[in-house]
């Protein structure tokens, strides 16, 4: 039997076995070894043509390593080696602008300068109205049929639809886009199926980018196809779809998978939400966000020897931020696996990272949650799983792929 200091963090089997992040293995980790050396392990070669291959790396399960680390991008780089979790890391592939999360740190500020507007609290007020209004059209779309699969019926459509608002994506594409952005989302079986959906997005891309060349409008892809300092070609900005297409699609629709099926098993916590919507859900959210840490990983490589926490680590080693174990560090969360909607710090949580390359996206995400959540809750108070929901066979997000509801 292996025992848990033998347990390796890249077993694609582990998350589902868990119904999500190993906390058991973590919390061992985090007390007897919190600067854990994982070796590589052949045996894995993910489903992604680039997984294939990955190197030992430490593993880093305290709040406060995690967040040291992730502030200083000078030594601890996210564009050598990369930045991504590890099951997306591309081996030796040429970093393009596009990529924002793998820039240096310079260009890295000069790109997001301009896209950070359309992600500032003023912006997001102008399109909530809109986001409101998608989300009571999707909650209306399944209200009155009593069941549906909530993930795809419901949870995905608005991360797409906000994107395609945020990048002025006219609505008759949308569908179209909710169609790529859904087979993207599959990260583990996408190469299984084809490379369509990338090569899709990639031709709508350049296909909108030509019309925003001719009628430029406010929203983000004309500013960024029409910016004369950042000069982007046509590679750069089908990346920067890609990554946005992504980033905030998978994420926020698994946030909302969790956050039903969390309320359903502490019918206490759904109660106390009931008794008052608006003064809790903002809370509940950051809980939820805690508790899940639906992206459980990203990675660094060290720019120089150096130590962590105490522990000696060599120039070019890689390094495993577990936000999903900095979020249960008792050092931080008081008795850290309870779940509980009115804890006082829930928003310190690492889900979304921390330091420069902290998420773009997370006003706008827990904005579209909370439209959403709304909707759902309010419309449909008695929504319930219908047996377990299914896990994504990930070392990486710790998602919903399927959650039947019936209310
Ligand atoms: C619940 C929803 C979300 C979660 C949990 C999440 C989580 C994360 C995490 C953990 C990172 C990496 C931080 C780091 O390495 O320090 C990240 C980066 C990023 N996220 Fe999100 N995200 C969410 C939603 C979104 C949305 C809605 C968007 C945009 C539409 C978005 C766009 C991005 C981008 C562009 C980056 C790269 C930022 C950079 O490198 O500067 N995310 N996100």
């Amino acid at each position: 039997m292996t025992s848990l200091m033998d347990t390796n963090i890249i077993d694609p089997g582990l998350f589902p076995a868990e119904h999500g992040p190993p906390h058991a293995l973590f919390d061992h980790w985090r007390e007897h070894d919190p600067v854990h050396w994982n070796p590589a392990n052949p045996a894995y070669t993910g489903s992604m043509p680039e997984s294939s291959g990955v190197k030992s790396f430490w593993v880093l399960t305290r709040y406060k390593d995690v967040q040291d680390v992730s502030m200083n991008q000078e030594l601890f780089s996210s564009h050598e080696g990369g930045h991504r979790g590890l099951e997306s890391r591309r081996r030796g592939s040429r970093k393009t602008a596009g990529e924002l999360h793998m820039m240096r740190p310079a260009e890295h500020s000069a790109v997001k300068k301009v896209i950070m507007p359309p992600f500032m609290p003023k912006a997001l007020a102008a399109i909530a109205p809109e986001i409101d209004r998608l989300a009571a059209d999707i909650v209306s779309s399944v209200v009155d049929k009593g069941e549906c699969e909530f993930v795809f019926d419901v949870a995905s459509r608005l991360p797409i639809y906000t994107f395609c608002e945020l990048m002025g994506i006219p609505e008759h594409l949308r569908d179209q886009v909710a169609e790529y952005g859904n087979a993207l989302a599959d990260v583990e079986s996408r190469t299984e199926h084809s490379l369509n959906p990338m090569i899709g997005l990639f031709g709508l891309a350049q296909e909108l980018a030509e019309e925003k060349r001719r009628n430029p409008d406010d929203r983000l892809l004309s500013v960024m196809v029409n910016d004369t300092t950042l000069n982007l070609d046509p590679m750069q900005i089908n990346q920067f779809m890609l990554v946005f297409a992504m980033a905030g699609h998978e994420t926020t629709r698994s946030t909302a998978a969790h956050f039903i099926y969390l309320m359903h098993q502490h019918p206490d916590q759904y109660a106390i939400l009931r008794s008052d919507f608006e003064a809790h859900i903002e809370n509940a959210i950051d809980e939820v966000l805690r508790y899940t840490s639906t992206t459980t990983n990203f990675t660094r490589t060290a720019m120089a020897d150096t130590e962590i926490g105490g522990y000696p680590v060599k120039k070019g080693d890689n390094i495993y931020l577990s936000y999903a174990a900095a979020n249960r560090d008792p050092a931080v969360f008081e008795d850290p696996h309870r779940f509980d909607i009115t804890r006082a710090n829930a928003k310190r949580h690492l889900a979304f990272g921390i330091g420069p390359h902290v998420c773009t996206g997370a006003r706008l995400a827990k904005m579209q949650l909370r439209a959403l959540l709304k909707q759902v809750v309010t419309r449909m108070p008695d929504i319930r799983p219908v047996g377990e929901p299914e896990w994504l066979r990930s070392i990486w997000f710790n998602a919903i792929i399927r959650m039947p509801v019936t209310f």
